[in-house]
């Protein structure tokens, strides 16, 4: 699948059903899970406790409704988001959200920017980040590897980067479309790569992208997905640039 085509599939099928999949319970779940584990290792992170301390600028990239943003908003002072689906822009860019802070995101795709985007990446400062944070999106992007790079070159010398996703699973081998709808997921099977997430393949994408360190580390708890997916583990997985 070209970039084009895949960003384009995850366009579509986010402005569809993104807002109400948010609204899923196990989604909501998964979210406060995610962002436990990032508030539990904030100095892994390299994120002081709070953003008095030192200015960090943070990228949340194919930032959803703003999960990760949210989550980091009290320790960083810039933040700047990126998703395909320009619902998903809307929703993150509503004032409720931003409340004052200097935090904002537009609509584009880093494997296929057309001039308009590539021109609102630079007015908008896309660029000497801190910290770069892709969260449960690795699975949908035509090329991981390209992808990480691109995000590994907007990083500072020193930054880091964290990539969350689930660990040791063919996510386009998951139940079939029926299932996925019944899980509030809507037709989700056309948006993802048949990636495997394993912990030599992500410090291997880390590394390629990049980065001079890599770790990965598993969720220490399961994640609980309705019905027949059961149980699934997330990974964490840090670069430093
Ligand atoms: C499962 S959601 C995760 C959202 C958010 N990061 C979170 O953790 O709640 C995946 C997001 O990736 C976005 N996405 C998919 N492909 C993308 C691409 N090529 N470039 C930018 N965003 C993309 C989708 O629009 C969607 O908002």
């Amino acid at each position: 699948m070209s970039a084009d085509n895949l960003g384009e599939l995850n366009r579509k099928h986010m402005n569809d059903v993104g807002e109400s999949a948010f609204k899923q319970q196990w989604i909501v779940d998964l979210g406060n899970q995610i962002t436990a584990y990032i508030l539990a290792h904030l100095e892994w992170l390299g994120t002081p406790p709070n953003k008095t301390e030192k200015p960090m600028k943070l990228l949340d990239y194919a930032c959803g409704n703003g999960l990760i943003s949210k989550a980091l908003l009290p320790h960083v002072s810039t933040i700047r988001g990126i998703d395909v689906s320009d619902k998903m822009v809307d929703l993150y860019n509503s004032p409720a959200r931003t409340n004052n802070a200097d935090m904002s995101a537009i609509q584009a795709d880093l494997l296929a920017p057309t001039d308009a985007m590539l021109d609102a990446l630079i007015k908008g400062e896309y660029s000497d980040f801190d910290i770069a944070v892709t969260s449960m999106a690795l699975h949908h992007f035509a090329d991981p590897q390209l992808m990480l790079t691109k995000l590994v070159e907007r990083l500072a010398i020193g930054g880091r980067i964290l990539v969350i996703d689930w660990a040791n699973e063919a996510v386009a081998d998951w139940p079939a479309e029926g299932v996925l709808k019944e899980a509030g997921l809507g037709d989700v099977r056309h948006t993802l790569n048949d990636s495997v997430f394993t912990e030599k393949s992500v410090v291997e994408l880390l590394k390629g992208a990049g980065c001079r360190e890599a770790e990965f580390v598993l969720c220490p708890e399961t994640s609980k997905l309705p019905g027949v997916f059961g149980e699934k583990r997330l990974f964490f997985g840090l670069g430093t640039k």
